[in-house]
């Protein structure tokens, strides 16, 4: 049986690093990091998160700013809000959350997002940071996926790596992020021929698709390292919904080395990651240099 990869447990870890660099930052230099939340519209999901995001970064001794505006805010008034934001020194980082409702152009309202204050690493100049090498702001549950290979497997060099999805938030970042840790990496989706046949090479597969449970024991190379991006609502049967990965859990831990299990693997670690950028982006806003309880 599969060794059970302990997300919650290492964000809480890092939480706990990142709380006592904020810390040093009030004591030393007078800096409380700031980070600005936008909800726009009511979107049950989205309320949870951002209502997670506020209680976590008030904890870890950040100041916590939301604006939450209603689904039929104009395109122009969210801009203007962002740029009001870029200009506040109290706000090192900014984070829109997604998705926006319809009449909203999503890329332009990520790019109108100081680059230093993209914290979420969506910013095209962020984007195209990172898949040059260059120092940026890095995307938040990518960073969370790398890091835990990392604690579970030490150096990730010359391991073949199947990341399963392409989307711009996970597939795509957690690609380059793997790239840069010298892996082999494939990426598939929804029109890989084979998708089964390419998932068993992996030493590492990440699923990041968004099915329920699409990822089946069969699928996994014996002994492989298997990172489960999915969160799932389905119907439990009873009446009841339960939450599930995009990996069909029970057979691939037959199979896996370790596996993130869904409630409790990589998603607390993406709120984790948030905090660490929010606290690196004001670091280097004030040309203070990134604390080593920072370090992935
Ligand atoms: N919606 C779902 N995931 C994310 C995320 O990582 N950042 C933002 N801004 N919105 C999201």
């Amino acid at each position: 049986m599969a060794t059970t990869i302990k997300g919650k447990a290492f964000a809480a870890g890092l939480r706990e690093r990142v709380t006592a660099v904020v810390a040093e930052l009030v004591t030393h230099h007078g800096l409380r990091p700031g980070l600005a939340v936008v909800l726009v519209g009511e979107d049950p999901a989205s309320q949870v998160y951002v209502r997670n995001k506020g209680r976590q970064t008030m904890e870890a001794g950040m100041e916590s700013i939301e604006h939450r505006l209603p689904a039929s805010t104009r395109e122009e008034d969210l801009l203007a809000l962002i740029h009001r934001l870029n200009d506040d020194p109290a706000v090192h980082g900014i984070l829109v959350q997604l998705p926006l409702p319809g009449h909203i152009d999503e890329s332009k309202v990520i790019n109108a997002i100081s680059v230093h204050k993209d914290i979420d690493g969506f910013h095209i100049e962020n984007v195209g940071k990172l898949s040059i090498g260059e120092e940026s702001l890095v995307p938040c549950t990518p960073s969370g996926c790398v890091m835990l290979l990392k604690d579970q497997l030490g150096d990730l060099t010359g391991k073949s790596a199947v990341v399963v999805g392409r989307s711009n938030i996970v597939g795509k970042p957690v690609a380059m992020l793997l790239l840069k840790e010298h892996c082999t990496v494939t990426i598939a989706h929804s029109r890989t021929r084979d998708l089964a046949a390419v998932c068993r090479e992996a030493d590492i597969l990440v699923a990041a698709v968004g099915v329920p449970e699409m990822v089946k024991g069969d699928w996994i190379k014996p002994g492989a390292t298997v990172i489960d991006v999915g969160i799932n609502r389905i119907d439990g049967g009873d009446g009841k919904t339960r939450l599930v990965g995009d990996v069909d859990y029970a057979g691939a831990s037959e199979a896996a080395g370790a596996i993130t299990p869904v409630p409790g693997g990589v998603g607390p670690m993406t709120i984790a990651c948030l905090l660490r950028n929010t606290v690196i982006a004001a670091c280097r806003q004030h040309g203070i240099p990134v604390p080593d309880g920072l370090q992935g």
